[in-house]
């Protein structure tokens, strides 16, 4: 499939990627608009050829008629036999949305309305803890039950309004531990964030919640809520029904941020403020249905990515916001797009035929510039890197300090393009060292450059803005996996770890270890002489 990219790719391979900066306007050419928002891939080998096959993948993959399909609720997630309709969680005003002849607009709605009424009450202070008004939230979810929220509160800290929020994910005792310590059982709202309800660290850490209020509180569960698909295991936990929210199975986990799940950032920002989040969320959906592939931000955005990954065969992406608030995005993207699209066997069961998905992995700027960035630069193996960066922060009187960043971000991309060849860098300790020492000297201080990266820019980090970021990331994910013929909505690779651990669990609490390999049975004993 991606044979006469490749031809192309090793054609221009040793092309300067600044080189296509003598073309007219390459920047405005091989850029995507969405109102506000730009995304840049000028600095990147792709030329006119490239992108023009490029996009005959998504020809080739009836692209448009496969994302119909999702908009329309057809069960895109073939090994569950599940609609993908995340979408329909934030099609606030976009009319009937069908599954198997059903419209579920209606029910999603009801849902919005009754968490908007819960958070409203949380926010006001009359719904309240057993010692008064809420002052912390803690949510127990894990994956995307967790990183979304726990992402989304982050970024949107501006806006933050309501109660602290606290997110607790692994079954390490240490994390709940920290969170409860914080808090006081009296005013301590707890949002138990778990589609199946049965997540062993979730229900785990939930039951250590329950016990620490009970200590305290004479009726626990009444300060608890549940963000569940399954309200019968939310309702043997203790949980009311009036503060449980449901959703259906066609919210993927990973996907499901804009629902209940999204219950605490609702909290922590307002129902307004969430709403505009669902609306930016909106607008980038809308302009996915709508635009022409070259003009289709996800679609150009996964081109990008599928450019490097499977045509040049970088294995990673780093992703670097030059926006503090995202710090959390890299990890979220993790889930997103690895959970989506680190697949080995195509939709039929067959071997996929080339690489899947990337590595995703990154760190806010300008702190990464002082850790990974010297591999970035110099390093063998080449990095597309992704950044992210808004014009304006929210500290209007340190706006100066925000443009030092963003002279950082332009900087980086600038740096990895153009490089320091060997002439210059003889520059840099001419007149320091001479000879040999001089030349030695010198070709430690050359940068290959000719290192591909994008940018995405937009005006400032606000609720509708982050919707947007958030949505463009899960359409680019639809698009790369539908171009490799993956199925992005399962993952089964999650759960052999999970049996085993089972498995394990009576050995590591003192039971018979031989039978397992020597390795394993020889950490357990280790373990165990340290007083496991
Ligand atoms: O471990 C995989 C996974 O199923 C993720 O896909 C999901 O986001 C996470 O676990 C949490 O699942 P749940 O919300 O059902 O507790």
């Amino acid at each position: 499939m991606f044979d006469d990219l490749k031809r192309h790719a090793a054609n221009v391979a040793d092309r300067r990627i600044e080189s296509l900066f003598e073309a007219s306007d390459r920047a405005g050419e091989f850029s995507v608009r969405l109102g506000d928002m730009l995304f840049d891939y000028a600095k990147t080998n792709i030329d006119v050829e490239a992108r023009g096959l490029l996009i005959d993948l998504l020809d080739r993959a009836d692209m448009a008629v496969k994302r119909d399909e999702m908009f329309n609720g057809q069960a895109l997630n073939a090994t569950e036999g599940r609609a993908v309709l995340h979408t329909a969680l934030r099609n606030l005003d976009g009319g009937p949305v069908l599954v198997e002849g059903y419209d579920v607009m209606p029910g999603v709605l009801e849902t919005l309305d009754r968490m908007e009424t819960f958070a409203r009450a949380v926010r006001a202070g009359h719904f309240t803890g057993q010692g008064g008004p809420i002052t912390d939230v803690i949510n127990i979810g894990i994956g995307g039950s967790d990183l979304g929220p726990a992402m989304a509160v982050q970024a949107l800290a501006p806006y933050h309004d309501g109660p602290r929020c606290h997110f607790v994910s692994n079954v390490d005792p240490a994390d709940i531990a920290d969170a409860l310590r914080g808090c006081d059982p009296e005013t301590t709202l707890v949002i138990v964030a778990s589609k199946t309800f049965t997540t062993i660290e979730t229900m785990t850490n939930a039951r250590t919640a329950k016990a620490w209020m009970s200590e305290t509180v004479a009726d626990p569960a009444a300060q608890f809520a549940a963000l569940s698909t399954a309200g019968d295991k939310t309702r043997d936990f203790g949980i009311d029904p009036s503060r449980v929210f449901g959703f259906a199975d066609w919210v993927g986990g990973r996907y499901s941020v804009w629902g209940p799940i999204g219950l605490s950032l609702m909290i922590a920002i307002g129902p307004e403020a969430f709403r505009a989040f669902l609306r930016g969320g909106q607008a980038m959906d809308r302009h996915f249905l709508s635009a022409d592939w070259p003009e289709n931000m996800p679609a150009m955005l996964a081109l990008v990515g599928l450019w490097h990954n499977q045509v040049l065969g970088h294995a990673t992406r780093a992703v670097l916001p030059y926006d503090n608030r995202l710090a959390r995005l890299p990890a979220y993207l993790q889930q997103l797009e690895m959970e989506s699209n680190g697949k080995g066997v195509s939709m039929d069961g067959s071997d996929l035929p080339f690489d899947s998905g990337p590595v995703v992995w990154g760190a806010p700027g300008t702190n990464g510039q002082h850790a990974f960035y010297q591999l970035i630069h110099q390093g063998t193996r080449v990095v597309p890197c992704e950044f992210l960066v808004a014009a304006q922060g929210h500290e209007d009187e340190l706006h100066h300090q925000h443009q030092l960043l963003v002279a950082n971000c332009l900087a980086q991309s600038e740096a990895l393009m153009r490089g320091r060849d060997l002439d210059e860098a003889r520059g840099k300790v001419a007149g320091k060292f001479d000879g040999a020492e001089l030349e030695k000297q010198a070709r430690h201080r050359v940068f290959p450059g000719n290192r591909p990266s994008t940018t995405l820019a937009y005006p400032q980090l606000t609720p509708e803005m982050l919707g947007r970021i958030i949505a463009l990331y899960e359409h680019r994910v639809f698009v790369e996996g539908v171009v490799l013929g993956i199925n992005s909505y399962d993952q089964w690779g999650v759960e052999l770890g999970k049996e085993l651990a089972t498995a394990l669990q009576p050995v590591v609490e003192g039971g018979d270890a031989s039978a397992k390999d020597g390795s394993t049975a020889g950490l357990v004993g280790f373990l165990k002489r340290n007083g496991l």
